[in-house]
């Protein structure tokens, strides 16, 4: 794990863009798992800034959200789906066709789980994972207690996440359960790279520099993968 630490969440956004725009130079056609939250927007805004001066940057881009809330379609103002739209997917030549996101809406759930593990394969697989990290330690939703050979499925959110993530919801109304990559997912990714900004982070922080590796602490299974990046600010 290669540690990085920034003085500023601006530093942190600027070298999580470089690292984001070398990955589409190296490979035009790289697979991107890509995260939602507060944390990427500064590098989303970074991208997206200097694709619209550069000709077809997104062209043969692919790319997996984490996860989406279930319940709600992508037309909700707290949905990662209008998410992307928003920060990433309304200003790049990325073929929506090949920006995916599990459908929260699906009529039948585990089938559609199942189905975006198979897109990811018929991709080639995660070329390059960026992720965010919750408080508890979560990546993606995956919370702690989570077996680190998890694949995508439904799961329950806990309090203090739907806390953590009220603010576009009316009345704090977040829903219950999220579709999200489980860990294994996650880990088969050629390369990871984990953003980590905000407040009430330090804790976890700490908990992945001292080495521990405990499913009571998602994040600690990337000390089990030999690609991972970490920027700090
Ligand atoms: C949510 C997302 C995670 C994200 C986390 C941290 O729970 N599902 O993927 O990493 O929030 O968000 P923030 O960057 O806003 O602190």
């Amino acid at each position: 794990m290669k540690w990085e630490t920034f003085d500023s969440y601006d530093a942190l956004s600027a070298r999580a863009a470089e690292l984001f725009l070398n990955a589409i130079h190296a490979d035009s056609r790289v697979v991107f798992g890509l995260p939602t939250g507060r944390t990427p927007i500064g590098m989303y805004d970074r991208v997206v800034d200097i694709c619209s001066r550069e000709y077809h940057c997104f062209t043969a881009v692919e790319t997996f959200n984490l996860d989406e809330y279930v319940g709600i379609s992508c037309d909700h103002p707290g949905s990662y789906c209008s998410f992307m739209r928003e920060h990433l997917f309304e200003h790049v030549d990325l073929d929506r066709r090949r920006a995916h996101i599990p459908d929260g809406k699906a009529a039948d759930l585990d089938a559609e789980c199942a189905r975006y593990e198979r897109e990811i394969r018929r991709a080639g697989g995660l070329g390059v994972t960026f992720l965010g990290l919750g408080r508890n330690g979560h990546i993606g939703f995956n919370e702690p207690g989570t077996p680190f050979g998890s694949r995508t499925r439904v799961v329950s959110l806990t309090a203090s996440t739907r806390t953590a993530n009220a603010a576009l919801f009316a009345n704090g109304d977040v829903p219950h359960d999220a579709i999200t990559m489980g860990i294994g997912t996650i880990l088969e990714s050629r390369s990871i790279v984990l953003l980590v900004s905000g407040t009430g982070k330090e804790e976890a922080v700490a908990r992945l520099r001292g080495g521990e590796v405990s499913e009571e602490f998602p994040a600690s299974a990337l000390h089990l993968h030999g690609d991972v990046q970490v920027l700090v600010s």
